[in-house]
């Protein structure tokens, strides 16, 4: 099973570092446009082999796409932060050039690649790439919904003092600071409500850390986490490349489905070798579903910008 990765910078190398050491592909391509440097971490990456222990194939490639060729999984974390001074308008003008060049290079090589798109802005990329590559919407999987959970049950371990293996929750909706939404009445400790251990106010608090987790870690970090996204980037492709059937909140085209049309957003999808099998049809509250219609709205003008 062969995976390419485009942007062999922080969450794209150590995506393909957890797939190798995972042994979740048997080859991982890495390719950047910065000269030498996916070549370099593909090499860095390969002499872990024998320490630990694993038969992956990395190569890098400074945009050979040829190299890239039969790829049954592409990862596109290509793309470049919002600088200071940079409005909203223009990072989703250069992202989604970037976006748009990068899927029509990897079809060219890889006609029936999944592509699971990870550059900011999120959901409007996924969009994006679906439009402009036409691809049916099971093989068009945008990555977030996998980041924020894993973020949610992060907080609900440590405000439950649980192992966060035990603890069950899932974050919908939007990726981003304000619009995403972490399902806090549907969050369990093995099977039980976790209501039965958390007050509201503490369970209100574990949701605004989630939200803010990724603007928190920027700020300790002085730029965008990738430990985090890396494992959740890998984890999603692993359930396509294995066909494991996980539930995962991925962003996805909306065909009526939670009230919502002509919009990638994240709901729970059913992961496995032909991309998303079922959207899961959760069945909100009242205050979920006005949360969700609201973080629409965010995204719907996020795309508005892209045609702007
Ligand atoms: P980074 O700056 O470390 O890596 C990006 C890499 O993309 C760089 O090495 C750059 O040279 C490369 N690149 C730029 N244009 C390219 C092109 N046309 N072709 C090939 N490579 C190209 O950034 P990082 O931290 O790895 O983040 C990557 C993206 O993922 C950003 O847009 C970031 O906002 C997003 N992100 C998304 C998350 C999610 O949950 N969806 C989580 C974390 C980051």
């Amino acid at each position: 099973m062969k995976v390419t990765i485009v942007g062999a910078g922080n969450v794209g190398a150590t995506c393909a570092d957890v797939i190798s050491y995972r042994g979740i592909a048997s080859e991982v391509v890495l390719v950047d446009i910065k000269e030498g440097f996916a070549e370099g971490k593909a090499m860095d990456i390969m002499q872990c082999a024998t320490t630990t222990v694993f038969n992956t194939q990395l190569s890098g490639t400074t945009g050979d796409y040829s190299k890239t060729a039969g790829s049954d999984v592409v990862v596109i974390t290509s793309g470049i932060p919002r600088k200071p001074g940079m409005t909203r308008e223009e990072l989703i003008g250069i992202n989604a050039g970037i976006v748009k060049s990068v899927a029509d290079n990897v079809l060219t090589h890889s006609p029936n690649a999944i592509i699971v798109v990870v550059s900011n802005p999120m959901d409007t990329m996924t969009y994006l790439t679906l439009k402009a590559t036409g691809l049916p919407k099971n093989r068009v999987i945008g990555m977030g919904g996998a980041l924020d959970s894993s973020r949610f049950k992060y907080f609900l371990s440590k405000a439950l003092d649980k192992p966060a293996n035990d603890v069950q929750g899932m974050v919908i909706g939007g990726h981003g600071d304000t619009t995403m939404i972490p399902l806090t009445r549907l969050a369990s400790y093995n099977g039980a409500p976790v209501s039965n251990f958390l007050s509201q106010e503490v369970l209100d608090k574990v949701a605004a850390d989630t939200m803010v987790g990724g603007a928190t870690l920027t700020g300790l970090l002085g730029t965008s986490a990738w430990y985090a996204p890396g494992a959740s980037v890998a984890y999603l492709v692993d359930s396509i490349l294995n066909n494991q059937k996980r539930m995962i909140p991925c962003s996805v085209l909306l065909e009526g489905e939670y009230g919502q049309e002509d919009i990638c957003m994240g709901v729970p999808c059913i992961i496995g070798k032909n991309g998303i099998e079922q959207i899961v049809d959760v069945q909100l509250n009242d205050a979920e579903k006005a949360a969700f219609a609201k973080s629409a709205d965010a995204v719907r003008a996020m795309n508005a910008d892209l045609k702007s």
